[in-house]
């Protein structure tokens, strides 16, 4: 696998807009945060998913408008789909918790960012070193640009140990 970034071409995406509808038939609700959920997120991302995640998220939390949705089922919160977080135009973090996958949650938030994207102005959406290439390309249509790893992330910092 070379996690190189990927490329979707937002302007031929072809959207298909009940994807909020089917959702909410199932019981989830796929919205954009508001204030009161800002903390609870960063604690959920950080013990489902990574703490690399955690600035990334505050980032698009804290963009305004902020560059996120959510998905929730009652009062849980089952999946997050971000853009503008990694840097501008990039689309991610994305997740989806375990027991709630392969119910197309994932391609609902990926869409919502993506439309969203689109109706701002965007022609394109960059995911960054995309480790489910497969989902990209099936849910987008991404293509892989070559030579692209490490890419942006080639000048990002560690602590010193
Ligand atoms: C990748 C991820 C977001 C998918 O979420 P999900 O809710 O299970 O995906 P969906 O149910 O919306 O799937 C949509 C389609 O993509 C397919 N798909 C899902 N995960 C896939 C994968 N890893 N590889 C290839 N195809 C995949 C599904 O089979 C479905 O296809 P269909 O419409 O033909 O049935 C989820 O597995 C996840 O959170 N993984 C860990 C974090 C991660 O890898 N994030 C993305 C890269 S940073």
């Amino acid at each position: 696998m070379t996690n190189n970034d990927m490329l979707i071409k937002l302007y031929d995406l072809e959207f298909s807009y009940d994807f909020m509808d089917q959702q909410e038939k199932m019981g989830v609700v796929i919205r954009k945060p508001i204030g009161p959920d800002q903390s609870l997120i960063l604690a959920w991302a950080e013990q489902q998913f990574s703490a690399k995640w955690v600035g990334e998220i505050q980032r698009a939390l804290n963009n305004s408008p902020c560059s996120c949705f959510i998905a929730q089922r009652d009062s849980l919160l089952l999946g997050i789909a971000c853009y503008d977080a990694t840097a501008l135009g990039y689309f991610g973090p994305l997740g989806v918790i375990d027991n709630s996958r392969g119910l197309g949650i994932g391609r609902s938030l990926t869409m919502a960012c993506l439309l969203n994207m689109r109706l701002s102005g965007y022609g394109y959406a960059i995911v960054g070193m995309a480790g489910n290439t497969d989902f990209y390309r099936k849910v987008a249509n991404a293509v892989e640009i070559p030579n692209s790893n490490p890419g942006i992330y080639q000048s990002t910092m560690k602590l010193k140990s």
